[in-house]
């Protein structure tokens, strides 16, 4: 970056101060993208791009907490990723897996509760085994909701919801004549959170790869290019502010 343009951006990004209290997402969603570019840009081993990236969500959480900010969700894998090569995936589970261990204590202190989306039923044990501890671990924690989209796919869960509504109506539990959007709403994984009020997707990427569908009906988008490694704190309080100059009608004039 030359001189004039770090001048300018670091001119650009807010303090916590600056940004106004009253117009605080209450739930931001994340489409964490690029750690792979991130990594062949420097010529490392795209693993070195998913180590770097778990740098980069401690920092987006801290913030979030400093924040006020109630809800995160954060793409971590999805279902699609599995067809990723075997090395590769494996990496990334073991990442999991260490990751949750060493951040158990940080999350804890900043009062962050994790919670897992996805299909419980296709995780490796392990890792399920791993999810569920730091569930159990956080359950009280009352700051931040932080939902991990792991083995997640919007679709699939939007087809699993239908599933489980058909069952509720044979046991005689729901009227289907009944059925409305809340009701629906409460057989999907993120039946615990309020809609993404901000979607941020970072590697300039402008799709969102089958996350939150149904959720993100009114949700403001955000796209950036920043790869994720790169997206820290001063990227994410602009972020916010960016967001703070939307003007959300939801259809209303
Ligand atoms: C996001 O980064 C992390 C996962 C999908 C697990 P990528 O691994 O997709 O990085 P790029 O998009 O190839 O750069
Ligand atoms: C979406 O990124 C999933 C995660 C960030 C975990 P991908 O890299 O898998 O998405 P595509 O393939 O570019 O759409
Ligand atoms: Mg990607």
């Amino acid at each position: 970056m030359s001189l004039i343009s770090s001048i300018f951006s670091s001119i650009r990004v807010p303090t916590v101060k600056e940004l106004k209290k009253n117009i605080i997402p209450e739930h931001v969603a994340i489409i964490m993208d690029g750690n792979g570019r991130w990594a062949v840009k420097r010529k490392l081993p795209r693993s070195a791009g998913h180590k770097a990236g778990v740098e980069a969500l401690r920092e987006v959480i801290t913030a979030c907490v400093q924040l006020g900010i109630k809800f995160l969700t954060v793409y971590s894998f999805s279902s699609e990723n599995w067809q990723r090569p075997k090395d590769e995936v494996n990496f990334l589970l073991n990442l999991f897996l260490e990751s949750l261990k060493e951040e158990l204590g940080a999350l804890n202190k900043n009062g962050v509760r994790v919670f897992l989306i996805g299909d419980r039923k296709l995780i490796p044990y392990k890792i399920l085994e791993a999810f569920e501890n730091a569930e159990k671990q956080t359950a009280n924690n009352t700051k931040l909701f932080f939902s991990i989209a792991f083995n997640y796919g919007s679709r699939q869960e939007i087809v699993d919801a239908a599933r489980k509504i058909h069952k509720a109506a044979e046991r005689n539990d729901i009227d289907i004549e009944k059925l409305d959007e809340k009701t629906f709403s409460d057989y999907l994984f993120t039946k615990e959170c309020p809609d993404p009020d901000f979607l941020i997707r970072t590697s300039g990427e402008y799709r969102v790869s089958n996350f939150l569908l149904w959720q993100i009906a009114y949700c403001e988008f955000y796209f950036v290019k920043t790869l994720w490694p790169d997206f820290k704190r001063k990227n994410f309080l602009k972020a916010i502010y960016y967001y703070q100059q939307r003007s959300r009608r939801f259809g209303r004039l």
